[in-house]
């Protein structure tokens, strides 16, 4: 679905990013990973490029625009095209109410999380207009839509990325770049490498929560990265031609769920 086109996903040396990029390569597409994790992002890379795949990592820290512009610069420059940005490396918060929230660590998951994107999507504007448009896609959070406990700094860069893909669509549809959200619920990842940081036995009991929680889900379960791939394959592809602004939900019903009960 996407033969012929090149697409940069940012956080993609490890979960959804590098789920989405495998499957990227798998449809066609040439697959820059963009990401600060130079391990897991040259063996993403490597891994496609054995299976027949084209892809190559750049070093890219999403909170500098500088790198992020010579990042888009460099794969467009390479590929002699960019068609596909999926502004997805992501943060996550500390897990305090704002009264305990350290003004750095909420800066630092805004600069991450939504500056990011935002440098993500102006740098790929250019590009994207030189083929006749492309297409932006923003890697937001349930968290962005709907409340939970003790997650301030990421709820608001995750709420700030559904107006910038609203915003952006608005201004920029009619050059046929077609800016778009997805909003993934409960994803068996380690965002932030917080468990790995963990000693095994609080990594555990991280892990048993967080499972515990997800089968409360309408779904009652994680979903697996890839589960994520599918909706940013078609968003990207030209199935998506006339899907603008969208902040599409993959969440396994989370966001319609209305009470958590003991886990306030
Ligand atoms: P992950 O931690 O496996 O992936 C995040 C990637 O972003 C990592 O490869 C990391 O190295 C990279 N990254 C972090 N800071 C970066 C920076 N400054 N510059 C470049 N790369 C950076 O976690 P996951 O779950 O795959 O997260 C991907 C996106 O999905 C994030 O935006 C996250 O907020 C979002 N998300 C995840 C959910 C989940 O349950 N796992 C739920 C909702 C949204």
């Amino acid at each position: 679905m996407l033969a012929g086109k090149t697409a940069v996903v940012t956080g993609a040396s490890s979960g959804i990013g590098q789920a989405i990029a495998r499957r990227y390569a798998r449809e066609g597409a040439a697959v820059y990973i963009a990401d600060v994790n130079d391990t897991g992002g040259e063996e993403t890379a490597a891994g496609i490029r054995d299976a027949g795949g084209r892809a190559t990592f750049v070093r890219c820290d999403v909170a500098d625009f500088e790198q992020v512009e010579a990042t888009l610069d460099r794969a467009a420059q390479e590929s002699g095209r960019l068609d596909i940005v999926v502004n997805n490396a992501g943060i996550s918060s500390g897990g305090q109410p704002v009264g305990d929230t350290a003004i750095e660590d909420f800066r630092r998951v805004i600069d991450v999380n939504l500056m990011g994107p935002f440098y993500g999507a102006k740098f790929a504007i250019p590009h994207l207009r030189k083929v006749g448009g492309g297409s932006i896609i923003i890697v937001s959070s349930v968290y962005g839509v709907i409340g939970a406990p003790r997650t301030p700094a990421y709820a608001t860069s995750k709420g700030g990325l559904i107006m910038l893909t609203k915003q952006m669509a608005v201004d920029y549809s009619h050059e046929n770049i077609r800016v778009n959200c997805i909003c993934p619920g409960f994803v068996d990842t380690d965002l932030g490498g917080r468990r790995a940081r963990m000693s095994p036995e609080d990594a555990a009991r991280a892990l048993a929560l967080r499972e515990e929680r997800a089968a409360l889900q309408p779904i009652g379960r994680q979903a697996q990265p890839d589960e994520m791939a599918g909706a940013a394959v078609f968003l990207a592809s030209d199935d998506a031609s006339f899907v603008v602004g969208a902040i599409l939900v993959v969440d396994g019903g989370e966001s319609i769920l209305h009470n958590w009960g003991k886990y306030f």
